[in-house]
């Protein structure tokens, strides 16, 4: 699809300026001012445009627990919520550990041609926190393995993971809990998992991506392991940054107000990589059964636009690179930025608009969310995927 998108202020990791972006077949080819081609056109004025989202963890559920959300519903909420590409977890039913798994999201994610989704495979098989074999038939459509939503408790079977992954090539996301320890201190069951996985990675070479960072010690365990390799990223979550005593049942726990500060901290000044959603939609019910997680896609940009922009911490170009950039480049993948020759993936965005979060305007089907009634700035008006328009709520062309 050709589209023209005037007038707005376009930001990326590195661009800030008022002007125009021009998407031919899918690309963007050009940017800049008073460009005209004649084809769809979207006055953007009073909007900011900026490269759509793309989320490094999400739980779209599908296949086994649909009741909680599928791959359609995932795929309108992340557009809903400005993202184009995400990252699903394995912990489905059956588990992603073989790729007949990765073809059934991925054929069905074609069919809906919504949004790009990367299905991560299982560290273990089947979460058994063992067996390794199956990562032997995987093909290059698989970046990512990771047991998210349970820690890898034994050492051997992590040191022998990211011997295989850095072999293979592949990033292991590690969700970090000692699950003996965590029913005492789920501080020291995160940092302790934590330092052996920092460990383990510098000794293998493997690539490591740290789940939902939440301590402020895990954050300075990183901030110390960066200076040494560079095989090493990490995430943040929109609920870890804004949020802090509050007893909301997530996995890892919302912390200490210190916790968040060393988050924030650790986001002005390049410890943290990414912001990640960790959207786990659950029905009421499992919720009330003690499900943990929090529907997050449709939230994500608002809570990090107000907690960390409109707070003078960190920049709009440096929240599009956490978002967007940071991630794209983990995935490696061509989107994430302005630039030509990447996916004409845009979000137009309402940085002044002030809302108060509805979990009942959420399309997720997980209304979960510690954000509802939250008053909060910037909202998504419109995501463009491959120059096509996905979501859109409330621009005129
Ligand atoms: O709160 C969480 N929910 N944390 C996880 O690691 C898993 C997730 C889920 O799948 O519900």
């Amino acid at each position: 699809m050709d589209i023209l998108i005037k007038n707005c202020r376009v930001v990326d990791e590195t661009k800030d300026f008022v002007g125009d972006i021009y998407i031919k077949e899918g690309e963007i080819t050009h940017y800049g001012k008073d460009l005209n081609y004649p084809c769809l056109t979207i006055d953007a004025t009073n909007l900011v445009a900026m490269p759509a989202f793309i989320d490094t963890h999400a739980h779209f559920r599908e296949p086994g627990f649909t009741y909680k959300e599928d791959i359609y519903t995932g795929s309108l909420a992340a557009l809903k919520g400005g993202y184009t590409l995400v990252n699903l977890m394995a912990n489905t039913n059956p588990v992603s550990s073989t790729l007949e798994v990765v073809d059934y999201v991925l054929n069905r994610s074609k069919e809906l041609d919504l949004i790009d989704i990367h299905q991560t495979i299982s560290i273990t098989k089947d979460f058994d926190g063992k067996t390794l074999e199956h990562l032997d038939y995987l093909d290059s459509r698989v970046k990512f393995i990771s047991d998210d939503g349970k820690g890898i408790q034994s050492n051997l079977t992590m040191y022998q993971a990211m011997k295989k992954a850095k072999e293979k090539g592949l990033t292991i996301i590690a969700h970090e809990e000692d699950e003996e320890i965590v029913y005492i201190n789920t501080r020291l069951s995160e940092n302790l998992m934590t330092l052996r996985d920092i460990y383990l990675s510098k000794i293998t070479g493997a690539s490591l991506h740290l789940a939902h960072v939440s301590t402020k010690e895990s954050i300075e365990f990183i901030r110390k392991a960066k200076k040494e390799v560079s095989n090493l990223t990490c995430e943040a979550t929109p609920h870890h940054i804004a949020l802090y005593d509050l007893d909301y049942n997530v996995n890892p726990p919302i912390r200490k107000r210190e916790d968040v500060l060393a988050i924030v901290e650790g986001i002005k000044y390049g410890i943290v990589d990414v912001i990640a959603t960790d959207h786990a939609p659950h029905s009421i019910e499992d919720k009330e059964a003690g499900a943990p997680g929090i529907s997050g896609l449709e939230t994500a940009f608002s809570i990090c636009y107000t907690n960390l922009v409109r707070t003078g911490d960190i920049s709009l170009n440096r929240l599009s690179q956490l978002m967007s950039a940071a991630p794209g480049r983990l995935m490696g993948i061509n989107k994430g930025k302005i630039k030509a020759g990447y996916d004409g993936d845009i979000v137009l965005l309402d940085l002044d608009k002030e809302f108060r979060i509805d979990k009942n305007d959420f399309i997720s089907k997980g209304k979960n969310t510690p954000f509802n009634g939250m008053k909060v700035y910037g909202q998504v008006v419109a995501t463009i995927r491959k120059g096509e328009i996905k979501y859109n709520g409330g621009i005129n062309y």
